[in-house]
């Protein structure tokens, strides 16, 4: 049967048919499929450093060890008839249904498969030789890596002391660049700049450099708590050189599925989507994300079982003498006050998966927040591990 647009909305339950089923993916189930998965001959390294992967906690990527929900993956199952179909009528849906989430229009909205793919899109459309990126150090590395790959030329300021990106040093950089990459909240310190410092930062760079775009990453946006702080797509929809990037990776629960998105004005969007790999993503993430984004109690839900275990996990670093950052994301950043690699090994030895280094942040270790019995666990390894 053809995909109409009616026969993919009811499909997708957004009718009001959409069913709450408990999400199949728990926490430890996850994990468990996860395990299965990489149990085939050489498909992962975990063993060198003594983990069994069906036991490994994985505290390293800032998912959501949740899953997508139910709602989601009655969706997702919904839509598995329609795999043999290019997923052009599903990325319509979903357009329509992030412009009713964000009230904007469908032209303000470009597709990605991931924002990772975003993010890639603009600094191909926005630098050059002669029009460098402006990043953080640290900050999530992708658009730098874009950059040089594509031998456009990078300019990184290295966050403040108190792990908050330093938007002065940026703007000062940002005259004569292509794109400035500012991520908001910042992976990996887990810090957020507000409302108006962020619209200060914007009008900065529009007097010191007009013709560069700013690209907002606000992947960790549902996780923010500070009051002060609030999207940017509001600028993104009226000034054509603001971007704003959103992913379903994180609080809807969908990383392994692969869909993101910019918000901008229509002009800009326009020239983003030249840019896109067309068709790059699957009509299975396109149903889930279209019944996701508008499934506020499990965004609701979601949130709260981030900020419960968060909080569960910061008292224990504090309680045991460590300085823990701000965090409005759902990882935290520990000052060690040691080198975090064998603490990495260590722990990853005693089956919990943790943050890599983030260079110049050398004494800081990454935990991203699993479910409160994952994070349980997790702290005995740690207690047992920082000794
Ligand atoms: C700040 C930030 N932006 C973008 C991404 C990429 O997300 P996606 O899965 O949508 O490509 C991540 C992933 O960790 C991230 O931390």
């Amino acid at each position: 049967m053809p995909l109409s647009r009616r026969t993919f909305v009811s499909a997708l339950g957004l009718g009001g048919i959409g069913l709450m089923s408990p999400s199949p993916l728990g926490g430890r189930g996850s994990e468990a499929r996860w395990a299965s998965w990489t149990a085939a001959p050489g498909a992962k390294a975990d063993a060198k450093a003594g983990a069994t992967t069906a036991a490994l906690i994985r505290l390293d990527s800032n998912e959501n060890p949740n899953g997508p929900g139910g709602r989601a993956f009655e969706a997702l199952r919904a839509m598995l008839g329609e795999s043999n179909r290019y997923p052009d009528a599903a990325e319509v849906i979903l357009v329509e249904a992030i412009a009713r989430a964000h009230g904007v229009r469908a032209e303000n909205i470009v597709l990605g498969a991931g924002s990772g793919e975003i993010l890639r899109m603009c600094v191909e459309a926005f630098t050059s030789t002669s029009r460098h990126l402006v990043s953080a150090s640290p900050t999530f590395e992708p658009p730098e890596v874009f950059a040089r790959l594509l031998g456009r030329p990078v300019v990184t300021v290295p966050v403040d002391g108190a792990l908050r990106l330093d938007l002065d040093g940026m703007a000062a950089q940002s005259v004569g660049g292509g794109l400035v990459f500012f991520c908001n909240p910042n992976n990996p310190t887990a810090t957020v700049h507000g409302e108006l410092a962020v619209k200060a930062f914007v009008a900065r760079i529009r007097r010191a450099s007009p013709e560069t775009v700013i690209l907002i990453d606000e992947a960790y946006h549902e996780y923010v708590d500070d009051r002060t702080y609030a999207t940017a797509i509001p600028m993104a929809t009226t000034d054509p050189r603001v971007v704003v990037s959103r992913t379903f990776s994180k609080v809807f629960g969908m990383a392994g599925l692969r869909v993101g998105y910019a918000i901008a004005h229509a002009d800009t969007a326009r020239t983003l989507q030249a840019y896109r790999i067309s068709s790059g993503t699957s009509v299975l993430a396109l149903a889930t994300a279209a019944t996701t984004i508008s499934d506020q109690a499990h965004i609701a839900d979601e949130q709260r079982k981030n900020r419960e275990a968060k909080a569960f996990t910061r008292t224990f670093f504090e309680r045991a003498g460590y300085t823990v950052g701000p965090s409005e994301t759902n990882f935290l950043m520990i000052d060690l006050r040691r080198d975090p690699m064998p603490v990495r090994v260590a722990c990853r030895a005693h089956g919990i998966a943790v943050g890599r280094p983030f260079p110049p942040l050398d004494r800081w270790l990454r935990v991203s927040i699993g479910t409160m019995d994952e994070m349980r666990q997790a702290t005995e390894v740690f207690r047992t591990v920082l000794g």
